[in-house]
């Protein structure tokens, strides 16, 4: 008995939900794919039985991609160009080589057990996604140490170039800050807003937040340290004499003060013990040979089926084809990669702008701990480069790696430098905080990933003129951004990229609204492959359909 496509509908609308009937109408080419609500993965164990996808790139978004596609039944393939799993996360030790692309190379001989993260480095406990991944794939993890109040912040022009010392700006800023207020209050100009019992209330809470004499000024705490730490016997402590308003209002001040009060920067963070590259090595055991390592892609084309790859391996070339593609790769690499994109997805592809982030690290004696009481975190600096960041790893032991300069270089002055020139930049930084210690600093390692062959470009910027995402990090690592509400453009680039170009879907942190982020490369995944899984779906109620309608 044949039925109508309208009676089809409405049978699939009682039996599936709103939502199935959706898809079949979808599958029926009724209604337009990009209209599909961003859903989750909600697709059946085994519905990806019989169905191939192949993932363009085993960074954190393919890999994670390709593990979820698996578990769904899905025939599976990561095109990787490199020998490597992870893409942008890369841990460098003694004994690996760092090649750019004009052909200069830098060989690492660092001591056993050194290593530096040139890419993600940290992992905020506000990224469920990425930290569920590390506990389901046994990746140990351990604390990361983000910030340190004895960690200094310096500025030429300020506090008479004087480095200061975290503690004390945090803390001398809030004593003004809270005197100040405590004064106006006195004075009556806040009558109008405050109740006097609110006045009340909050003078005696600066008291201890300042914290404030009786009358109500601030005179320094132990907050922010000592001058001479007490002792025993007759040594007494001699407080820091506070650092004056006028200083902690420069930008270079607060901003290194606030650093870890953005959402992803503050306690805990972690990393994983050993290198953040656990991750994807602990991703490529599981997804075994379904990992093609050295088989860079060289066109995406689509087919009347789905699409296929041609990619380069060992020389020859090869390709491959899939019902459906999850595209990864930097869209700075898909500029030079022959496609069927259609016009839109080529018109951002062509028109983003990415940043070059690069980080100069050293190895050397752990001054820092040792003469310092420095563990870990952050040091902002104006001479040189900024920030300064001591490791996490290893605390206590003789020697270690530190980063001297981790920023954006494209289109800056400091990017025009040589390398040379850049490492005596960096050198120059420890040297103006910790004087006497930029002698201590050895064999240097500079990556710029700008300058890396298959990323060219650190994370995206802009999706095209004038659409600088919230996440795209328009600011320097080592600055605070601006509050999040000041960041929330239209941006049509970005919503063309998280829409489906037919059969080809793209994933990646510059997928998401967390770029520069593990768990925006996550997020993407997971949404690329619900994507494809909806796809897959809305096709097998289509088939149906069209069946019941012939027959
Ligand atoms: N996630 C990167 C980092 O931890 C890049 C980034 C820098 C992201 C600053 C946000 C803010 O450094």
């Amino acid at each position: 008995m044949g039925i109508t496509r309208r009676d089809f509908l409405t049978r699939v609308g009682q039996a599936g939900g709103y939502s199935a009937a959706f898809l079949t109408m979808q599958g029926l080419g009724l209604l337009e794919a990009k209209a599909a609500p961003a859903v989750s993965i909600s697709a059946a164990a085994g519905s990806g039985k019989g169905t191939k996808v192949v993932v363009l790139g085993g960074g954190i978004a393919g890999l994670v991609a390709a593990y979820e596609l698996r578990a769904l039944g899905y025939e599976c393939t990561i095109l990787e160009a490199r020998e490597r799993p992870g893409g942008r996360n890369w841990t460098v030790r003694g004994g690996d080589k760092v090649a750019f692309l004009d052909g200069t190379a830098q060989s690492c001989t660092w001591d056993q057990g050194h290593y530096q993260n040139f890419g993600p480095a940290r992992l905020p406990s506000i990224h469920p996604t990425i930290l569920g991944y590390c506990k389901k794939l046994g990746v140990e993890l351990q604390v990361e140490v983000n910030m340190s109040r004895s960690a200094y912040l310096q500025n030429d022009n300020a506090n008479g170039g004087k480095p200061a010392v975290m503690r004390e700006v945090v803390n001398d800023t809030r004593g003004h800050v809270s005197e100040l207020l405590s004064k106006s209050i006195h004075q009556g100009a806040l009558d109008q807003d405050l109740s006097k019992e609110d006045r009340d209330r909050m003078l005696g809470f600066l008291r201890t937040y300042g914290p404030l004499d009786e009358a109500g000024k601030y005179n320094g705490s132990d907050r922010a340290g000592y001058a001479r730490t007490a002792g025993a016997g007759d040594q007494t402590g001699v407080l820091n004499q506070p650092i004056d308003m006028h200083t902690l209002l420069d930008e270079s001040f607060w901003q290194g003060m606030l650093f870890d009060e953005q959402f992803d920067m503050q306690a805990t963070m972690f990393q994983p013990v050993g290198g953040m590259d656990r991750i994807p090595y602990a991703f490529a055991k599981a997804l075994g040979d379904a990992v093609k390592y050295d088989s860079p892609v060289t066109e995406i084309r689509k087919s009347p089926k789905g699409v296929t790859v041609t990619y380069k391996q060992k020389g020859s070339t090869k390709t491959i084809e899939a019902d459906y593609c999850i595209c990864t790769m930097p869209l700075t690499l898909l500029r030079s990669t022959p496609n069927d994109f259609s016009a839109p997805y080529k018109k951002v592809i062509d028109e983003c702008t990415y940043a070059s982030a690069y980080k100069i690290a050293w190895e050397s004696r752990r001054f820092w701990e040792q003469d310092y009481n420095i563990y870990g975190g952050l040091e902002f600096v104006t001479t040189g480069c900024s920030p300064i960041w001591f490791p996490s790893a290893g605390l206590f032991s003789d020697r270690g790696v530190l980063v001297s300069g981790y920023t954006d270089e494209s289109n800056s002055p400091f990017g025009k430098l040589t390398v040379q020139e850049k490492l005596a930049e960096s050198r120059k930084s420890i040297e103006r905080l910790h004087p006497g210690h930029g002698k201590e600093l050895e064999k240097p390692m500079y990556v710029s990933w700008g300058k890396m062959q298959y990323n060219e470009g650190s994370w995206i910027r802009s999706y095209g003129p004038g659409q600088q995402r919230a996440g795209a990090r328009s600011a320097q690592p080592g600055q605070v951004q601006p509050a999040a509400s000041a960041r929330t453009a239209v941006n049509p680039g970005y919503e063309t990229l998280i829409q489906p170009d037919g059969r080809i879907i793209f994933a990646g942190d510059h997928v998401s609204h967390i770029v520069a982020w593990q768990e925006g490369a996550a997020l993407s995944a997971l949404r690329a492959v619900g994507q494809v899984a909806d796809q897959v779906k809305a096709a097998k109620l289509a088939n149906g359909a069209d069946k019941a309608i012939s027959a």
